[in-house]
């Protein structure tokens, strides 16, 4: 498949939408979470009525893409049957989105704000997870790409690391990863005294099939190092950004956050420090972008020299 390079961007969470100014931005893209905006799976309507006006209004700014959390993609329920495809499907299709990118976590209608459950790393689910990862990819009819998660505990029964298992998901599925540095950071942290190796992750997973990257920030809480997208991005995550756009050619690298207030140093910060986080984090994104590809080749700076 032909995929658009696209650039730098923001994830449209609408935990921000109430102070973070969108519409001033000169985003090359902005990431869809379509689990915030789709409507519920009982009534008539697709998304809320809101999102459609701001992102209708987007798309005439930047480039969209679709990003799923809780579709239900790599649960039991049949697939017909999920958010995934009932919601986030004809959303896709609805922005025209070029990709989406999906969680590797369990979910299903029960399960919808459970955070964060892996996937087994085993045999008998590479096989299973390829099967739905190539289904689901052909019912969107673009690239779909799976996250790395972040997770505290491995799932029961996980019996191979989990860059091999999503390598050996990709190769049978023919879908395509996103990769989470933030989350990978995260692992590493969490998982030290099991050995998980970023260089290892890396050297595993097939860097050609990267469609796009995560990057965010977290806190320390009670012993844990925590994925809450509630400060700025970590300075060795920006020192993993720089490796891997030196190795591979990711389509998009998109800044997430998630909080009504941003956190430095363990303190809420106000609003105008809050947004002034997110800008500097951008610019920061940018410039690594710039370094490793050129600036032409990102969306908005291509469209200013035609
Ligand atoms: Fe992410």
């Amino acid at each position: 498949m032909m995929i658009s390079t696209l650039g730098v961007g923001l994830q449209y969470n609408p935990a921000l939408a109430a102070w973070f100014p969108f519409r001033e931005q000169a985003l090359d893209v902005m990431e869809i979470l379509f689990d915030s905006i789709m409507a519920p799976l009982d009534g008539p309507q697709l998304m809320w009525p809101d999102a459609a006006e701001t992102l209708d209004s987007a798309a005439t700014q930047c480039a969209l893409v679709g990003h799923s959390n809780y579709g239900g993609d790599f649960g039991f329920d049949p697939l017909e049957t999920t958010s995934a495809v009932r919601r986030h499907v004809p959303l896709a299709k609805r922005f025209r989105v070029p990709w989406v990118t999906n969680h590797c976590f369990y979910s299903d209608a029960s399960w919808a704000n459970v955070w964060s459950s892996p996937l087994q790393f085993s045999k008998a689910e590479v096989a299973r997870v390829a099967e739905r990862a190539r289904n689901l990819q052909e019912i969107y009819g673009v690239c779909l790409g799976h996250e790395n998660a972040a997770y505290y505990r491995s799932c029961p029964g996980s019996n191979m690391p989990e860059e091999e298992f999503l390598a050996r998901v990709i190769e049978r599925s023919g879908t395509y990863l996103h990769l989470d540095l933030h989350n990978l950071f995260a692992n590493s942290i969490n998982h030290v005294a099991s050995g998980y190796s970023i260089e290892r992750f890396l050297s595993t997973i097939p860097l050609d099939r990267i469609i796009a990257i995560h990057l965010a920030g977290g806190r320390s809480l009670d012993g844990l190092y925590h994925d809450l997208h509630d400060t700025a991005v970590p300075k060795p995550v920006w020192e993993l950004l720089d490796n891997v756009l030196s190795r591979s050619r990711p389509r998009a690298v998109i800044l997430e956050y998630e909080s009504h207030l941003l956190f430095e140093d363990g303190k809420k910060l106000d609003h105008a420090r809050s947004v002034d986080l997110v800008l500097a984090d951008l610019e920061c994104a940018r410039r690594a972008w710039d370094h490793a590809y050129g600036a032409k080749s990102r969306r908005t700076t291509r469209e200013e020299a035609a």
